[in-house]
């Protein structure tokens, strides 16, 4: 009898476990798949593509002051290839790579990030001239790597 009662706490501790378990690794796949951006910071390379945000790469308005830049960098190149963000307002760029690690280096400015496969990158900068501002690769990373570059345009 006596024993009897142990096992069932046992058995009970068990399914708590899983249950706590399998909780756990609900809220963290839903997190993943559906939260937009921020607080982010690991995603699946191989999913890149289907994975908000980047299944949808560009500029979108935040807010009155602010735009999120969603970019993926990729041998060799970036997408998406045209970028166009307003001067005087908050940029915040969201980037990863597909496959191996490039930068996101825009030209004249303080953005210097990391793209690593199977992470998000953020940054957030403010472009006080309009113009044209070139984007580079600073990590080395293929045959492709000297060429591995576009541009963002800063307008009024
Ligand atoms: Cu990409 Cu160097």
């Amino acid at each position: 009898m006596h024993f009897h009662k142990y096992e069932k706490i046992w058995l009970a501790f068990g399914i708590l476990s899983l249950v706590v378990f399998l909780s756990i690794v609900g809220v963290t796949a839903f997190a993943h798949g559906h939260e937009p951006s921020g607080g982010l910071d690991t995603i699946d390379p191989e999913k890149v593509n289907e994975t908000a945000p980047f299944d949808n790469p560009g500029v979108r308005q935040i807010d009155e002051d602010t735009y999120e830049v969603v970019a993926v960098a990729k041998a060799f190149g970036y997408d998406p290839q045209e970028i166009r963000v307003p001067a005087g307002k908050e940029i915040i760029f969201t980037i990863t790579s597909t496959d191996v690690v490039h930068s996101f280096t825009i030209d004249d400015t303080k953005v210097n990030m990391m793209a690593v496969p199977g992470r998000i990158t953020q940054k957030s900068y403010t472009f006080k001239n309009p113009g044209t501002y070139l984007i580079l690769c600073n990590e080395y990373c293929g045959t492709g790597h000297h060429y591995m570059s576009t541009e963002i345009e800063v307008y009024e």
